[in-house]
């Protein structure tokens, strides 16, 4: 059944694909997006894909109460709301953890606060598996405990309590969905990835020396105690992440216990970064230049879900492959050398 969502941060990576998937579902959608990292042609392309004109915009700050009342005023009544707009750099983080508390924490709690005003209880928040900290036991249970190491993962952490904070003061239906590792783009190539600049993270980077853009990838670290000795992280393909949110927040329609619903969404299958990157060139037959170097500061060795309580929760699991993960990545990148500026 149709219903109205609220998608705070719906034209960045996760959030433009969810949106397309919700719209695919049959719902209406009013964005709330400041264009702080991402562009609003990524919205035009989602709605141009989901042949739907039932994607609404409103242009403004989750931190700001005026902005947000808007958005739900927009909607008229809005059934439940996706909260993807935040920050996401650790490095960033490091060296701006007020502006990560600021946008994080203070824009989730009045997004929350808003929220109350209008009614609308049900929420499913972006969270990351990076407040699990530096693990020693794998596959990563969300019942161990959360020891972040760094202010991004901290303000996650802090927004995961002020959340279970409000089940337990009644009549809130929550899920915290913990992203591994999501790479890759929609199958048509027309929406993705778009970092600005230099890309910290892997895939993107893969992607642009894969284009020439970048002459080789530089790999972090050569002696974790992993079998090739490259970092192992949990990849998975947006396009699943994206529909674990359709599926999550058609859970929380329908759920009357209280407390939140704290998933891991990873695929189980830890991949190695040399593995990434021989799956790279199998999949697009290209081959990329790389050199180790120096672990990056801040990384860990490993992180890999257990998905098993997604499973049994949402009937939800990853279901595509590090062949569809590198082709689409690919293709998208291929299509859009300079991601949405200048060639939409
Ligand atoms: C993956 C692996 C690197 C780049 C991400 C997000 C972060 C947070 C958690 C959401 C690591 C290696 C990378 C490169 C490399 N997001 N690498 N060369 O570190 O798991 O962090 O997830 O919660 O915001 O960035 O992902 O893609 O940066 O790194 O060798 O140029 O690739 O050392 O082992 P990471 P990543």
């Amino acid at each position: 059944m149709g219903r109205r969502v609220l998608v705070t941060g719906g034209a960045g990576f996760i959030g433009s694909h969810t949106c397309l998937v919700l719209l695919e579902q049959g719902h209406e959608i009013v964005v709330l997006d400041n264009f702080d990292n991402s562009s609003p042609e990524a919205l035009r392309r989602v709605q141009e894909l989901a042949g739907s004109t039932q994607l609404t915009l409103v242009e403004g700050d989750v931190r700001d109460p005026k902005a947000v009342d808007q958005a739900f005023r927009t909607a008229g009544t809005v059934d439940g709301v996706i909260h993807f707009a935040g920050l996401k750099a650790v490095g960033e983080s490091v060296a701006n953890p007020l502006h990560y508390w600021d946008v994080n924490v203070n824009g989730s709690r009045v997004l929350a606060a808003a929220m109350d005003r209008h009614d609308c209880r049900t929420l499913v928040f972006s969270s990351t598996a990076t407040v699990y900290g530096e693990p020693q036991t794998f596959p990563l249970r969300e019942d161990m405990p959360m020891a972040p190491i760094h202010p991004y993962a901290q303000t996650k952490v802090a927004v995961e309590q002020i959340l279970g904070a409000l089940c337990r003061a009644g009549s809130w239906q929550v899920a915290c969905l913990r992203y591994f590792n999501p790479v890759g783009a929609h199958p048509s190539g027309q929406i993705g990835e778009d970092p600005m600049g230099t890309p910290n993270n892997l895939f993107p980077f893969i992607t642009q020396v894969a284009a020439g853009r970048r002459e080789r990838l530089r790999i972090f670290g050569q002696d974790y105690a992993t079998p090739d000795g490259t970092g192992i992280r949990d990849y998975l393909h947006v396009m699943d992440l994206a529909e674990a949110h359709g599926v999550a927040l058609d859970r929380l329609f329908q759920r009357q216990n209280a407390d939140p619903l704290t998933l891991n969404i990873g695929t189980g299958r830890g991949l190695s970064v040399l593995e990434v990157v021989h799956g790279f060139e199998q999949a697009t037959g290209l081959t990329i230049p790389y050199e180790l170097v120096e672990r990056r500061a801040g990384d860990v060795p490993r992180l890999e879900a257990c998905p098993q309580s997604a499973q049994t929760m949402l009937g939800w699991s990853a279901r595509r492959t590090l062949e569809e993960m590198c082709r689409d990545g690919w293709a998208w990148q291929q299509a859009n050398p300079t991601g949405y500026r200048n060639n939409s």
